[in-house]
């Protein structure tokens, strides 16, 4: 049967996918200690899997590269991905291989620490991306962040450039450095403030703004450094640094925050590239991300964004 006929993608993501195994903790455990902690809950995660969904939810058309392995996993992610209404043509299954795992603890704060075991994520090929190449092509943002190899990153971000898209590198989880020519590829960095000292050497209590120009010297467009319940800043070179500032909420999970950023953040770009619209877009997804345990269940769609926005705007009119 010929593969269907979909409108072009606008957002394309080269999609890690992890089955998280969550369980809430009232403190963190130090070496050595074991905890007794709550609820068990299994869901879907994975950083690129997350932010596709995001994108798609705020209304863009999101095409996704992903490897999995071939086991019930799997199968329950490419459900998820075709009930968001992804464009999954990219997706592979890898005999013998297990789907992506990670293990999440969530504390009182809603704070989160988490370790993932990659699997199949790690067996993505450069000729997995090409196998999706005409969504690529066609994509006015290419979002990577750094769950899969990066042979594959440069391959996309490659790609993208030649097809004048814009390409968005979430360096998470947090590495110490990238590749030059990574770096020549990437139009808007986005990272939090672990990530960014990470990459850019400085001090972890670093001002987040002269962080962001460190980083900004080594990309094409600019960098976004989210700040927790703080917000975003953004920083591009000839212009001011902007600020957007969150709006209140009650915090229940914060995991997955950052890639709802990401998703909005990159739904936003394709629609119109303004960086002020990016920002509160990514703002708002990611706080409405923290409002339930989670991360699927918790990303947020166009009205609900709206509706956040809008009830901060009348909260802060006299
Ligand atoms: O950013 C949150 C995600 O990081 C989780 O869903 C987990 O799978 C890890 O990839």
């Amino acid at each position: 049967m010929p593969p269907p006929i979909l409108p072009p993608s606008q957002v394309f993501v080269l999609a890690s996918y992890m089955r998280d195994l969550g369980v809430r903790v009232d403190q963190f455990p130090r070496p050595g200690e074991t905890r007794v902690g709550g609820d068990f809950l299994e869901s879907h995660g994975g950083k690129g899997s997350n932010q596709a969904i995001q994108a798609a939810r705020c209304g863009a058309r999101v095409a996704i590269v992903a490897a999995l392995g071939q086991d019930a996993p799997g199968e329950r992610a490419c459900e998820l991905w075709r009930a968001e209404g992804l464009d999954t043509l990219g997706v592979v299954v890898r005999a013998g291989q297990t789907t992506g795992t990670a293990l999440i603890l969530v504390d009182d704060r809603g704070e989160n620490q988490i370790v993932i075991a990659p699997g199949a994520n790690t067996t993505m090929s450069t000729a997995d991306v090409d196998t999706a190449g005409a969504a690529l092509d066609a994509a006015r943002v290419v979002v990577c962040q750094l769950e899969t190899p990066l042979a594959c990153t440069q391959h996309a971000f490659g790609r993208a450039r030649a097809a004048g898209a814009t390409t968005v590198l979430n360096c998470a989880p947090a590495p110490s450095a990238l590749p030059a020519a990574l770096w020549a590829l990437t139009d808007i960095l986005i990272a939090n403030e672990i990530e960014a000292a990470a990459l850019s050497g400085c001090p972890p209590d670093t001002e987040p703004a002269q962080m962001a120009q460190v980083l900004l010297a080594r990309v094409g467009r600019g960098v976004a450094i989210t700040l927790g319940s703080q917000g975003a800043l953004w920083c591009e070179r000839g212009a001011a640094p902007l600020r957007q500032p969150a709006p209140g909420i009650d915090v229940v999970d914060t995991t997955g925050a950052g890639d709802a950023f990401v998703g909005a953040f990159a739904a936003a770009w394709a629609r119109q590239a303004d960086p002020g619209q990016a920002l509160i877009q990514g703002v708002t997804a990611g706080s409405l991300a923290c409002i339930r345990r989670g991360v699927v269940p918790a990303l947020a769609d166009a009205a609900a964004i709206a509706r956040l926005q809008a009830s901060a705007i009348s909260r802060a009119a006299p």
